[in-house]
């Protein structure tokens, strides 16, 4: 019997491009081109699964371009780049790769927070430009970590990684908002205290989103939500672009209305708004909080094991919208 046919999108580790290459005939992208909308659906002709990541959507229109494909699996956590109606309504199941990059997320969201309130990126330019001539009273204070308010929106698996580190390792009072308040027991285990989003917004010496996107959190952080915050705060958005508004974020950096800012994910990336360039006081990284090798690796062999699973008949790893698994494609 001749193997199931694959696609994989974006280039990923060639080991598991070999692991896949033993259960299914792979078309892999290791050149790591671009592909319109055109290109990813006259190559997903015939095959059964696709292998995503975050910047690769699955639309309506490519699920209708494609009545072969029964999974897509994406190698990420966060999944806005698959319309789930469509490919549940289309009988195709959709998986992400949780829990593997938590820690290692979390960790990014504290360096990133430390990068910003202590203005890390901003003195290493200044050094490398050879503006470094004496000692300044003054020169590149920030804001302190220990002590401070933490404030997280969104209080999922990262969200709590932070808490934690937060409150255990640096004696923070952490504070946080999301749609489903934590039971008491991991509330008392991350050390945080469940407020309303304004008190959030005005109590955080330092807010980390670490929400979902979903159009319903699009500019959850806008103009009026930055004025809500405190002159001397810092913001951190390692969640995804389109939580904050990107431009009413540079007018706030610009005029103050805020400390600084810490921003790993953008509207429109990768195109950064280009107001976001010509302010000093942010930190830019280019989406790698998950970027430590053994995380990308796991996330790789996870999207990899939920399309060998799946595609030979076992259970997925981690599906979202499970109601395909019943009624599955013949
Ligand atoms: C995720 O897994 O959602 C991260 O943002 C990496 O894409």
């Amino acid at each position: 019997m001749s193997k199931p046919e694959i696609l994989v999108a974006r280039a990923v580790f060639p080991e598991v491009i070999a692991r896949l290459e033993e259960h299914f005939t792979v078309q892999a992208n290791q050149a790591d081109e671009t592909w319109s909308q055109a290109e990813l659906i006259a190559r997903l002709q015939g095959k059964a699964g696709v292998f995503t990541t975050g910047g690769d959507r699955i639309d309506a229109q490519v699920l209708a371009a494609c009545p072969q494909l029964k999974i897509c699996a994406n190698m990420a956590v966060g999944y806005n780049n698959f319309d789930l109606t469509a490919m549940t309504a289309a009988g195709v199941l959709a998986t992400n790769a949780p829990d593997v990059l938590t820690e290692t997320t979390a960790d990014f969201g504290f360096a990133l927070l430390m990068a910003t309130a202590r203005r890390i990126t901003e003195s290493e330019h200044f050094l490398r430009a050879g503006q470094w001539t004496k000692w300044g009273f003054d020169m590149f204070a920030g804001s302190d970590i220990h002590g401070a308010t933490l404030g997280i929106l969104g209080m999922g698996r990262i969200g709590q990684g932070i808490a934690k580190r937060g409150a255990h390792g640096f004696g923070m009072k952490v504070i946080y908002h999301t749609r489903s308040r934590l039971d008491a027991a991991l509330e008392a285990e991350c050390q945080a205290a469940y407020v309303s989003k304004d008190e959030l917004l005005a109590r955080a010496d330092h807010l980390v989103l670490v929400l979902p996107y979903s159009p319903a959190a699009h500019h959850t952080i806008g103009a009026a939500e930055l004025a809500q915050m405190k002159p001397t705060a810092t913001l951190i958005n390692i969640a995804r672009g389109g939580i904050v508004d990107d431009a009413a974020l540079a007018v706030a950096l610009r005029n103050k209305t805020i400390a600084a800012a810490g921003l790993d994910v953008f509207e429109g990336e990768p195109a950064v708004h280009p107001d976001l360039l010509t302010v000093p006081n942010v930190v830019l990284t280019p989406h790698i909080a998950s970027a430590s090798l053994p995380t990308r690796l796991a996330m790789a062999n996870l999207a990899a094991d939920n399309l060998i699973a799946f595609l030979t008949g076992k259970a997925p790893l981690t599906p979202l919208n499970p109601a395909v698994l019943a009624a599955a494609r013949a």
